[in-house]
């Protein structure tokens, strides 16, 4: 059985406390820490840049898992991955020379990863995956923490799943948006082996609580 891993969204913490969150979601058993960076271009919504990585990677203790939703990911995945992020993903309708972009990233020794948006078919998928080490499915639009979960996605999830198994090399398969610890399970069982959770783990008030609740739904 594959773990489970649960990656904590920094997005929706108290900005002004982040050191602080950042070493509290560790404490109660985060697995990664993910970082969302979105350019007010390729999603209608403005975050952080690469020195944000810089300072976080001054204090986690787990890996930092930077999602990328911005347009033109060639002209800074370098400046990501050197800012010390240890997974580097970026979205499959960003980038029209995804192999040229995916071997910068692991140029800089990090791991790449390739996210799809909801309506975004899986089929480019076939021809890079001899070169992704996690693929990413989008469960909301991304942009914004707190949407709800697209229950046709599953079947997504699932089609991944299985073109990964096939792939005969390890690549971890992340679900991003509107997961919680009632549809976990449901999100397990389609085939992800990596959770991200915004919302449910930063408004939740007892992180190592939820963070429980989610593993006891899951069973592990
Ligand atoms: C959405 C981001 C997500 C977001 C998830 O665009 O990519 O990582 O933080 O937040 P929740 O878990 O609240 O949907
Ligand atoms: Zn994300």
């Amino acid at each position: 059985m594959k773990d489970i891993l649960i990656a904590p969204s920094i997005l929706s913490c108290d900005f002004l406390r982040l050191g602080q969150e950042v070493e509290d979601v560790e404490d109660a058993g985060a697995d990664l820490i993910h970082v969302d960076v979105m350019d007010g271009h390729f999603v209608p919504n403005i975050t952080i840049g690469p020195m944000f990585v810089e300072a976080l990677r001054r204090i986690n203790r787990k890996p930092l898992d930077v999602h990328l939703m911005i347009e033109n990911p060639a002209q800074y995945v370098r400046q990501f991955a050197e800012a010390g992020s240890d997974i580097v993903t970026i979205h499959a309708e960003a980038d029209n020379h995804l192999f040229r972009t995916l071997d910068v990233i692991k140029e800089s020794g990090t791991r790449a990863g390739i996210s799809f948006n909801p309506a975004t078919p899986l089929n480019l998928l076939k021809h890079v995956i001899s070169i992704v080490d996690l693929v990413l499915i989008m469960t909301v639009n991304p942009g914004f923490g707190g949407q709800k979960y697209i229950p046709e996605m599953a079947g997504k999830v699932t089609e991944a799943r299985k073109m990964i198994d096939k792939a005969g090399r390890y690549i971890d398969l992340e679900v991003d948006g509107g997961i919680k610890a009632e549809n976990a399970a449901e999100v397990v069982k389609a085939g992800g082996n990596i959770l991200v959770m915004g919302t449910e783990i930063f408004h939740s008030g007892d992180y190592r609580k939820k963070i429980e609740e989610v593993r006891g739904k899951l069973g592990r």
